[in-house]
């Protein structure tokens, strides 16, 4: 028994001088944190391993492609790691003035269609993102705009704003998410979390479409078809698919024509898979009933934007993660995948490894 106490206590101690002695070594390596305001739990994480630069301004709108962007040229230069805050392209000039020592880049996003893979892949750099942390917070927004858009919240609050309520049994009627048919375009971890939120709601038909068959739709209920069945069928269309070159704008003018009149069109994805164009003709001509974004080209949308003037849409600033307790847990994931990264053990959310 002694003995046995004496094993683990040698293990024990053995392992926690491992440790020490990995922290030691990684101590001088140092990691760059592109925005100002990457949670403070991440920061943590990063802080008992690694010597941590962080940029004193935020790494988003006009702040982060000025006076961000200078700052993180000046910081970069020796850095082992980048973690990245934003949407914001990483650029070739970044890469080139960090230097060879760079191993890792580690988006605290899940998208990562601003990340520059194919330079990345180029140089040896890994990339990490922050899937399924954030897929509830996501998914949330998602079933918000179809409650939103369904009930019209954009013109029911214009008139309580203005203190014209529309009266009568037959004001603003809306549609019912009760015996609708949903259709998921991309059933990955964001898509499976909107239908499983969608459950009480009492969905007549859940339709998905993707590259392959998942094996967790039969659980789900939903069923796979192809693109032009899932437009022409469904009264909720959710994106919840990446930016890609083959989903970019891949609702455009022909894809709409192919909805329901009363369809409902919802975008958690990225704000390019959408002809914004098409979107607003369609919407305009009610071609389809409504759109509910939470993502949009530009970002932020401006002020003016023809979109804006429509009262058959709902537009929400890109918020889709925005909630304390899924921005801390993208925090500290993306962080680990540093600490990973940088003591040669594989990431845990790998894109290129
Ligand atoms: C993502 O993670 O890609 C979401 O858009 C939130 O940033």
């Amino acid at each position: 028994m002694l003995g046995l106490i004496f094993i683990a206590a040698v293990i024990h101690t053995s392992s926690s001088a491992n440790v020490a002695s990995n922290t030691n070594m990684t101590k001088s390596l140092k990691v760059l944190v592109s925005s100002k305001d990457f949670p403070e739990s991440g920061m943590q994480v990063l802080k008992e391993h690694f010597t941590v630069l962080q940029s004193r301004y935020i790494n988003f709108g006009e702040e982060g492609l000025t006076k961000n962007r200078e700052e993180l040229l000046n910081l970069i230069p020796g850095c082992s790691a980048l973690v990245w805050v934003s949407h914001h392209p990483i650029t070739k000039e970044l890469l080139d003035r960090a230097g060879p020592q760079l191993k890792i880049v580690s988006t605290v996003s899940a998208g990562y269609n601003h990340c520059n893979v194919p330079e990345l892949k180029a140089r040896g750099i890994k990339l990490s993102n922050t899937p399924n942390v954030l897929s509830a917070a996501v998914a949330e927004i998602a079933v918000a705009l179809m409650l939103g858009t369904a009930r019209r919240f954009t013109e029911n609050l214009e008139q309580v704003r203005r203190g014209e309520w529309e009266i009568g049994f037959d004001k603003v009627l809306g549609q019912d998410i009760a015996g609708s048919t949903v259709g998921i375009i991309g059933l990955g971890g964001i898509g499976q979390a909107v239908v499983k939120r969608l459950h009480g709601f009492e969905v007549g038909r859940f339709l998905y479409t993707g590259h392959r068959e998942k094996p967790e739709a039969k659980d789900l209920g939903a069923e796979f078809v192809n693109l032009d069945s899932l437009l022409t069928q469904s009264d909720f269309i959710v994106l919840a698919v990446p930016l890609t070159d083959e989903t970019r704008l891949m609702i455009n003018k022909t894809t709409l024509a192919k909805m329901k009149k009363n369809a409902i069109l919802i975008n958690v994805g990225r704000g390019e898979l959408v002809d914004q164009d098409a979107l607003y003709d369609a919407l305009k001509n009610k071609d389809i009933y409504a759109a509910g974004l939470d993502v949009t080209s530009p970002e932020p949308l401006p002020k003016d934007h023809k979109l804006l003037t429509l009262p058959n849409i709902f537009v929400l600033p890109h918020i889709g993660s925005a909630t304390v307790h899924t921005r801390d847990s993208m925090a500290v994931l993306a962080a680990k995948n540093v600490v990973n990264a940088l003591n040669g053990k594989p990431l845990l959310t790998p894109v290129l490894e």
